[in-house]
């Protein structure tokens, strides 16, 4: 090596919701390099095979286009890992690093089973030389790790690791990756190093300017993803934390947001009070973030950052118990219609979803809850309701749930106005625009008085609800 290869051939582990929008828009955007997007989950492949592109397994704006402009062509959804690996000059790796659920660094470091498969997988099929790129949210030196494995087999082939962070969010992933703030790629720093990033520094170039290509070492590159997510979320959970000192002094937390958003050295995005943020990153980063200080002894920085998590847990907490008292102290029996599962809208994930603690904290006193989300399928509602009572953390006040509990109290609808007939309050949990368009009006006909609407993501007007007779509740207005 030491040379630019030119890529032809790329492979990407993992087919989910950053390995398949990533490689899709590579696809289209370098119709002369042959993307295989592999996955060891057949459904999954078959789903992205769909010649029905509303099958696709994770919806986001603009992406079934994408898809139907390459796939065929020269992207590729496929289960055969070893052909794929063995073709291709560049292996993305992009599975899934869930925080270890046991054993040492439970509930804190980062699961990496699936990564060292991935790897032993790598150094036992490949033949010729090969750049492998992580995508997936990892802690640092997950890549020296990497590097360990693969060049244990003694089968004299040349793997350069990079880190190669995605920064792309969910419900906005396609206009992220056509149009990204910046790329970041961390490689090392001898000429074979530097060799690999040029190389995949080139598949970007054509479409992403150069200078907004940020090239590393691999640890800062590491480093940094976790940093940007910390302080994301630090800035969800610093505005959630005013909004709860809102409602005792009568401000309202959106014009607090506005006005401070205004100083361009604070800036006006992610400055949006909620029922908490959610998603598989924020938390999994920090939480990352809290283990490597503990283990290189800072514990300062560690409760620093674990901070903003716990802020995050007492937002979606305060919810759901601003739900009860309101409810005069008790929710058991009563109908409470959820509007949205997902962890925010234009998406059908739900992991880490606020919706999940909220129902928990309401099932605990034997809330009825009847769901409506457009994207999120019932299965996907009950698969989270269970994991959560199997993995319970301390944080999470109550007792497990049975399974049978949980089907009785819970039903999820495919029509938010049958979901609303007959409740005692609305929660707004995600915050969809189709929320904002509803006929309140009729809603409010068809439910039992007082009828409550407690709004977790501040999407419909108060004032309007409240000239109809609904009692509103909203995040952060006194
Ligand atoms: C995040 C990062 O933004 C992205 O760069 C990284 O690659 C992955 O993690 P994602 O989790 O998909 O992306 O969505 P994001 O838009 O960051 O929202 C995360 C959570 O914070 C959501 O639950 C969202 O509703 C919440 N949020 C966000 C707020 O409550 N208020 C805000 O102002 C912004
Ligand atoms: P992310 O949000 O990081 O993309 P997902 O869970 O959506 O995470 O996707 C990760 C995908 O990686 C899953 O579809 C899973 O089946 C796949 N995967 C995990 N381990 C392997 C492996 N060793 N080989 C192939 N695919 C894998």
């Amino acid at each position: 090596m030491g040379e630019t290869r030119i890529i032809k051939n790329i492979c990407c582990i993992g087919a989910g919701y950053v390995g398949g929008p990533t490689m899709a828009v590579i696809a289209q955007k370098c119709p002369h390099i042959k993307v295989t997007v592999v996955d060891l989950n057949a459904q999954r492949i078959a789903d992205w095979n769909d010649a029905d592109l509303d099958k696709l397994p994770i919806y986001e704006p603009g992406l079934a286009d994408v898809v139907a402009e390459a796939r065929g062509r020269n992207l590729f959804f496929s289960t055969d890992v070893d052909k794929a690996i063995d073709e291709a000059q560049m292996i993305f790796i992009s599975v899934n690093t869930p925080t270890k659920t046991y054993g040492v660094g439970k509930g804190m470091a980062a699961d990496l089973k699936y990564i060292e498969l991935c790897a032993r997988q790598i150094a036992r099929v490949s033949k010729d030389d090969k750049i492998i790129v992580e995508k997936s949210t990892l802690p640092v030196r997950t890549a020296e790790a990497l590097r360990t494995i693969l060049t244990s087999t003694g089968n004299h082939v040349n793997f350069q690791v990079l880190s190669s962070p995605e920064f792309l969010a969910e419900g906005t992933a396609v206009t992220d990756l056509h149009k990204p703030d910046r790329v970041l790629i961390g490689g090392d720093a001898d000429a074979e190093g530097q060799a690999a990033i040029e190389a995949l520094v080139a598949v970007y170039e054509n479409w992403v300017p150069r200078e907004r290509i940020i090239t590393t070492r691999v640890w800062s590159s590491e480093l940094s993803k976790l940093t940007a997510n910390a302080f994301l979320a630090q800035r969800v959970s610093s505005i959630n934390a005013i909004s709860a000192l809102c409602e005792k002094t009568g401000a309202d937390v959106d014009e607090i947001s506005r006005a401070i958003g205004a100083d361009s050295r604070i800036g006006a995005k992610f400055l949006k009070s909620s029922v908490g943020f959610g998603g598989s990153c924020f938390q999994k980063d920090i939480l990352n973030l809290v283990y490597l200080c503990q283990h290189f002894n800072l514990p300062e920085v560690a409760a620093y950052w674990e901070q903003v998590i716990k802020m995050n847990d007492y937002q979606k907490h305060r919810f759901a118990k601003k739900i009860i008292d309101s409810l005069f102290n008790t929710v058991s029996g009563k109908k409470i219609a959820f509007l949205g599962w997902a962890f925010k809208k234009d998406t059908n994930d739900t992991r880490e979803s606020a919706a999940i603690y909220v129902a928990d904290e309401l099932l605990q006193d034997r809330a009825e809850i009847h769901i409506y989300d457009p994207k999120v399928r019932a299965e996907q509602v009950f698969a989270d309701l269970e994991y959560l009572q199997t993995h319970r953390k301390d944080a999470i006040h109550g007792v497990s749930l049975t399974t049978d509990e949980i089907k009785n109290l819970v039903k999820v609808h495919v029509n938010p106005y049958t979901a609303m007939r007959s409740a005692h309050a609305i929660a707004i949990l995600t915050e969809w625009d189709e929320f904002k368009i509803y006929d309140w009006q009729k809603v409010y006909g068809q439910m039992l008085k007082p009828a409550f609407v407690f709004d977790g993501r501040n999407v419909v007007s108060k004032t309007e609800l409240e000239e109809i007779g609904f009692h509103v509740y909203n995040i952060g207005k006194g």
